[in-house]
């Protein structure tokens, strides 16, 4: 019997280096690795000479609106749009509604999701005061991990008490999952935004309305818990502060970062031309922090990428005042060209970039070598991409829902090729070529 498919003549991109291999593919797994003539007969060969094989991209960090709120987005957009931009598997966020604050919520939620899914999915659960007894629950129900906002969002989540999250933390260790945190600590950023919204208007002035110090300040205090609870704190949207993740990490807190193509393209200066287009919390930042934060993506106190795919619409996005305006712009389409545009610069390297787009996350969340890697028994989940091809970014040919994005006109170089779920192809150049069969995926019970 031929297994199922042959990936051929590419080379092999892991955390570790580059290798030319064969990869075959059986029943939606890795089957085996190695040259082109010790693999088995195929029904199909791809011949990926001149492409690079990198495991699938594993987007920790994505809103896609489903329920609640899908003028903005739906599963089946918002999934498609991963699977044409190289994304294999999406950790959905919880500030959908009804906030996900419990097991029947989350799995209503899995339920009505199940079947609009291009790519694989998992769910976070969300800590809301006094949710505390339903952490376990959500976590039976197969929670990837737990949402935290020390900001209010969209889907108006109210910051819990810092004694609560505490207790939630010393939970959480118990639990064994981790804990998405967005770091802005709403105390400084309602100070500033009251103080701003009074005497200017301009774009830019959203960024000084969020200073550094909220993120900074947030990271101190999550690390002071994470410390003395013992549970894991992975923060998302890591803008700044990356100091303080460096030190949190050598007391040996569980602490990880992630951060986004947004944080490392953009600066405060290009609010002045893309406006509320560029509004997203927490915002870009200088142009001398922006550097810093490279310099923790390579030293490896950033240990991921995410999109944070916060879709809103053009009329929400484009109001006449900057606070007025919602926060948050995609990017689950785009991060894998971005990022793959930022290796060819030389800002990083590609197994780098495999290795905080892919492995990290699955590591950090408990699913890895099932995800997040190229090995003998893993799910056959790959981002095909090549390095040499170039394009405009055009927001009208996203597959979102809602288009605006501040990457419109950007040139890019480095493009998927192929997005490949458990042996599937599912885009092909940008383009979907399969039904909707992604897979609600649970980590192991305590991880
Ligand atoms: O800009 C943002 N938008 N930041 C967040 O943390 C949430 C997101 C959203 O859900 O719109
Ligand atoms: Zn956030
Ligand atoms: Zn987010």
């Amino acid at each position: 019997m031929p297994i199922d498919l042959l990936l051929n003549n590419g080379t092999i991109v892991t955390p570790d280096g580059e290798f030319r291999a064969s990869v075959a593919v059986d029943g939606g797994k890795i089957v085996a690795i190695g040259s082109p003539y010790s693999m088995p007969p195929a029904e199909r060969v791809l011949d990926l000479d001149g492409l690079h094989v990198l495991p699938g991209f594993v987007d920790a960090h994505v809103h896609m609106r489903e329920p609640g709120m899908t003028y903005k987005e739906d599963f089946l957009s918002g999934t498609s749009a991963a699977a044409a931009g190289g994304v294999t598997t999406i950790f959905e966020m919880p500030n959908t509604l009804p906030l996900v604050t419990d097991e029947k919520v989350l799995l209503e939620k899995a339920a009505l999701l199940q079947g609009k899914a291009y790519v694989d999915f998992c769910l976070y659960g969300l800590i809301v005061e006094d949710n505390l007894k339903e952490l376990a629950g959500m976590a039976k129900a197969g929670a990837i991990g737990f949402k935290l906002l020390l900001a209010e969002v969209t889907g108006g989540v109210p910051r819990p008490s810092n004694g609560f999250i505490f207790e939630s933390f010393k939970e959480l260790a118990k639990i064994g999952l981790t804990v998405a945190v967005h770091a802005e600590d709403k105390n400084v950023t309602q100070y500033y935004m009251e103080k701003l919204k009074k005497v200017t208007q301009e774009p830019i002035a959203h960024c000084w309305a969020r200073p550094p110090i909220a993120e900074e300040e947030g990271i101190q205090l999550l690390s002071l818990f994470a410390s003395q609870a013992g549970n894991k704190v992975h923060l998302v949207h890591t803008s700044c502060g990356t100091d303080l993740i460096k030190a949190a990490k050598a007391t040996g807190a569980k602490i990880t970062a992630e951060t986004c193509p947004q944080y490392l393209v953009f600066n405060e200066e290009d609010m002045r031309s893309k406006g509320a287009v560029l509004k997203i919390n927490p915002p870009v930042r200088r142009r001398e922090m922006v550097q810093k934060l490279v310099e923790a993506v390579n030293d490896g106190t950033i240990d991921t990428i995410g999109s944070d795919h916060a879709p809103h619409s053009v009329e929400e996005k484009t109001k006449e005042s900057i606070w007025e305006a919602s926060s948050g712009c995609i990017g689950v389409e785009t991060m894998v060209p971005v990022m793959l545009t930022l290796v060819n610069r030389g800002l990083l390297s590609l197994s780098r970039l495999v290795e905080m787009g892919s492995e990290n996350p699955a590591k950090i969340f408990g699913i890895y070598p099932k995800k997040g890697a190229i090995l003998v028994g893993s799910d056959a989940d790959f981002t095909i991409v090549d390095m040499k091809m170039e394009k405009t970014i055009k927001a009208e040919e996203l597959h979102s829902k809602q288009k605006i994005t501040p990457f419109d006109g950007f040139r890019v170089k480095g493009l998927p090729v192929y997005t490949i779920v458990r042996g599937e192809i599912v885009a092909e150049r940008g383009e979907i070529i399969s039904g909707p069969r992604g897979r609600f995926t649970k980590p192991p019970l305590n991880p």
